[in-house]
């Protein structure tokens, strides 16, 4: 195996390797001569990114060689156990790493019992989601949950098991399978700030192990928790206000961001970094293709900051993603970090991480000014903020989404605000107050979510049709306003299946489902209105989308036919990432996809009412005589002009 070119490694990780290749060679000495060599090719290509995570973390403990030849230990034995299909697919996506870039890559998320029940239901559903070309599904809330409250999942008893009400490991394994088998992707969370206080680890360190208090924050008093506190804001203000939580056992205050029962992991601690890996190469043999790595911007603290996006995060991140980059290849990892445009890039990597974080991000900032185009009949604010948006690496893939499990903050900056002549604090205010149903003329039907007293912040919660105006135009039987309703949700699909990425469909989105009420009667989901907007699939309903006289008939269509042509546009790989056009319009919003094939112009009308515009943009994009992929059709531009009708989307090439 020594006939092998040496990587140009720097660094500690030029010292290190010789020995981490040493400790790999032990664990795999059963394999086979080409899945050893293959381990350790991966292992060499990689280990400078992980070594160079690593290091500005632990790099100052003695026992970092030590740390560090245990840690290839590990993934050694993750690639020692991978089942067979998984190296094949890891060997497809060693020579595919674009596969989650591509057009015909179309995600789906569900909480995994409210849409089919049990896992082996999922695979029963998979006609449905066959419909509609989806090649990615996240599903939510798979791994063991805490019994009672748990945060919609988000409150882990055990990583290693899945949720009893949903079936077991082998279940998980089969549906893996079976999605595999049809070209789909399992995307499950993996939540990384926190652990439940029913997990192992809580209930030892409870019981008080000292080895495992060290995965916590702990405190004797309030001078620490006190003294972070005065620079911390919160996530749940009103469910559960302050970071910290008093253990009454253990005489002692533990650090606790989200709900009480949410007990952060202190990642300063490398054994906790080793378990989270274990862990992953464990779900990922079952065969999980993406991770969503959950509130990641919270993983380290810093005194004095508000302890999110600090530098470690993207260390431990970029460590994280060379764990699988080296055992578990095929597996992606999405970070979900909801914050500003400066801070969101890092996730992706800025300077010498660059490219080597996540390889998918949401999109927050593009979900929030859509919601606030579509609000305000005016694009200005939205082409400003996302022109001003920080580049970002070929090799990624933006999650675009227009609704998710979760409420929205409307993540709107005061400098993009006031370089359109808004005030942000009043425009984030409106935003809530058209969102919530309480402005003048307004349409949608949510509800506030966690209104911070302090700051005036208001969330929103709802479904995608209840913000869009569907839900308030069917129950009103008003037939324009659900026509309009139509087109304004198609619009935006519009835009996330195109701006470059991996677009989300939110289950039930696809026909339009409603708020739902039942939140308020399940004493599980009373006290968190997110839940209204988590509702369970009507499957009775779902029928009537291939009847193209019901309002689920047309959105159904409508997004079959988006997600067709998406598909058939080469123009929309992720590598060319989306650049936003200033067309001077304050009604239309968009942006051109460069490629070498000829550019694409995206346009949409984010408006009731016909517009037109000067169709000079496109010939500076070098697009002559365009066709729409959508329709089919080619624009009638005589007059010099691209006339688009209310909520039109148009992809020119
Ligand atoms: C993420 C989840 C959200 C949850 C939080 C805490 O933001 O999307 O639902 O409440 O993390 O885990």
């Amino acid at each position: 195996m020594s006939d092998r070119r040496p990587h140009d490694l720097s660094g500690r990780a030029a010292e290190l390797l010789p020995g981490c290749i040493e400790a790999g060679r032990e664990e795999l000495v059963a394999l086979p001569h080409r899945d050893r060599v293959l381990f350790e090719v991966r292992l060499e290509r990689w280990f400078q990114n992980l070594v160079d995570g690593l290091e500005p973390v632990y790099g100052e403990r003695d026992d970092f060689g030590t740390f560090l030849a245990e840690l290839v230990r590990a993934l050694a034995r993750g690639h020692r156990e991978r089942p067979e299909p998984l190296k094949v697919l890891d060997l497809e996506r060693d020579l595919s790493p674009d596969w989650f870039q591509r057009p015909n890559t179309v995600g789906y998320v569900a909480y995994a019992d409210r849409f089919a029940g049990t896992l082996r239901g999922v695979i029963d559903r998979s006609d449905y989601l066959r419909e509609l070309n989806v090649t990615y599904l996240h599903l939510m809330s798979v791994l063991w949950p805490r019994d009672g409250e748990n945060d919609g999942g988000y409150a882990v008893r055990d990583y290693r098991e899945v949720d009893p009400r949903l079936g077991d490991r082998d279940d998980l394994r089969a549906v893996c399978d079976a999605l595999r088998a049809e070209g789909t992707s399992l995307c499950v969370d993996l939540v990384l700030n926190h652990c439940s206080d029913q997990h192992p680890w809580a209930l030892r360190a409870l019981a008080g192990d000292e080895r495992y208090q060290r995965y916590f924050y702990l405190y004797p008093d309030r001078t620490v928790p006190d003294a972070f506190e005065a620079t911390l804001p919160e996530v749940f203000p009103d469910l559960a206000p302050g970071n910290f939580r008093w253990l009454p056992d253990l005489g002692r205050w533990i650090w606790t961001t989200f709900h009480d029962y949410q007990w952060d992991l202190n990642w300063s601690n490398p054994a906790v970094f080793a378990e989270i890996v274990e862990v992953m190469l464990d779900l990922a043999n079952l065969g999980v293709e993406v991770f969503r790595l959950d509130a990641v911007a919270f993983l380290w603290k810093r005194m004095g900051t508000d302890c999110q996006n600090q530098p470690e995060v993207h260390d431990l991140l970029q460590a994280l993603r060379a764990c699988s980059k080296i055992a578990t290849p095929a597996v992606a990892h999405k970070a979900e970090a909801i914050v500003g445009p400066d801070d969101l890039v890092h996730y992706f990597g800025v300077g010498r991480r660059y490219g080597k974080v996540a390889n998918i991000a949401y999109h927050n900032s593009l979900m929030v000014q859509t919601w606030s185009a579509l609000a305000s009949r005016d694009t200005r604010l939205m082409t400003h903020a996302l022109r001003e948006f920080p580049r970002t690496p070929s090799s990624i893939a933006w999650a675009t989404y227009l609704r998710c499990h979760d409420d929205i903050g409307w993540a709107v900056a005061d400098d993009d605000a006031a370089a359109v002549g808004l005030h942000g604090a009043a425009h984030r205010a409106f935003l809530s107050d058209y969102y919530a149903g309480t402005f003048d003329g307004s349409h949608a039907r949510g509800a506030v979510f966690g209104h911070n007293e302090r700051t005036g912040d208001r969330r929103i919660s709802g479904s995608l049709a209840a913000l869009a105006g569907l839900q308030a135009a069917r129950e009103a039987d008003d037939g324009p306003g659900i026509e309009l309703a139509i087109a304004r949700i198609l619009v935006g699909h519009a835009i996330i299946l195109a701006f470059g990425g991996v677009p989300l469909l939110y289950m039930g989105d696809e026909i339009g489902l409603p708020n739902d009420d039942a939140w308020h009667e399940d004493p599980a989901t009373r006290g968190d209105n997110r839940w209204m907007h988590r509702p369970r699939m009507p499957w009775d309903r779902v029928a009537a989308r291939h009847d193209p006289a019901t309002v689920e008939g047309r959105l159904f269509a409508g997004l079959r036919r988006l997600i067709r042509a998406r598909r058939t546009t080469p123009q929309l790989h992720a590598a060319n990432g989306a650049e936003v056009l200033d067309l001077g319009h304050a009604r239309l919003f968009a942006f051109v996809r460069p490629s070498p094939l000829g550019d694409l112009a995206a346009v949409f009308n984010m408006t009731e009412t016909p517009q037109t515009v000067a169709d000079a943009f496109l010939s500076e994009a070098g697009i002559e005589d365009p066709v729409d992929r959508i329709g089919g059709d080619r624009p009638d531009l005589r007059a010099g002009s691209l006339r688009l009708a209310p909520y039109e989307a148009l992809w020119l090439v």
